[in-house]
């Protein structure tokens, strides 16, 4: 497969492109620094044109859109939350999807491709215990997106699913997470891999189990 990662130099998405490199296919791993195949960073809306070129006519198998920020962990309610870490959060998370998505569209169009979106439970409205009022909101908006990115691409073949990869230990998740790269990446991969246009717009759980909207 030809498979497209986002936010590929650290954590979850790091561990995807090392696993699927390992199976033996074809990875172009996206980041801002060290070890990218392409240096880009998602809320530069010129840095697209980078992706675009890196990739040319290849057909996209797979595309994971991985990176995303967490900024505003242990911000206060009175004094917290300012509007810059509302525009840097909304920018990685939401709007540098969907430039992701728009970009390799015919690279997508091309293999009858799928799109893994990497939201979080702390996307849900139904699951909602307050705090991070601008990570929560714009996994939320994730969620949304690919929800809707499903119902557009239903009809040209492309299933798009929405993924909570676990409380993971990475630099965002922290060392007191729940699980391990390998463990998270192990179950994305198989959700990935079962990911169908029957499924299309389904929100899981790394592990398989049906989330929450
Ligand atoms: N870890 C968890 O417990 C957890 C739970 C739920 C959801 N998630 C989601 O899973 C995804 C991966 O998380 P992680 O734990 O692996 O995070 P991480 O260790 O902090 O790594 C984040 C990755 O995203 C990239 N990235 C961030 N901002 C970017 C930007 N503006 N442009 C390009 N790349 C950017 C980073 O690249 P640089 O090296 O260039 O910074 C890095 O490769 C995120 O979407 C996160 O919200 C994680």
């Amino acid at each position: 497969m030809n498979i497209v990662i986002t936010g590929a130099t650290r954590g979850i998405g790091a561990g995807l492109a090392a696993h699927y490199r390992a199976a033996g296919h074809q990875v172009t791993g996206t980041g801002r620094g060290a070890g990218a195949d392409v240096v880009m960073d998602v809320t530069h809306p010129a840095d697209f044109a980078k992706l675009a070129g890196a990739m040319g006519t290849h057909p996209v198998d797979l595309l994971v859109c991985n990176a995303g920020v967490y900024l505003d962990k242990g911000q206060s309610i009175d004094y917290g939350y300012g509007a810059d870490m509302w525009s840097k959060s909304f920018a990685a998370n939401v709007t540098g999807v969907f430039q992701t998505v728009q970009t390799l569209l015919p690279n997508l169009r091309a293999a009858t491709g799928k799109i893994a979106i990497i939201a979080s439970q702390m996307g849900s409205d139904t699951r909602a215990p307050g705090g991070s009022y601008i990570y929560r909101a714009s996994k939320a908006a994730a969620l949304n997106l690919g929800r809707n990115l499903a119902t557009d691409l239903k009809a040209e073949g492309i299933a798009v699913g929405i993924y909570h990869p676990g409380w993971v230990r990475t630099d965002m998740g922290g060392g007191e997470a729940a699980i391990s790269v390998d463990e998270s990446v192990a179950g994305l991969s198989a959700r990935f891999a079962a990911l169908d246009i029957a499924a299309t717009g389904s929100f899981l759980t790394w592990d398989g189990q049906v989330h929450p909207y």
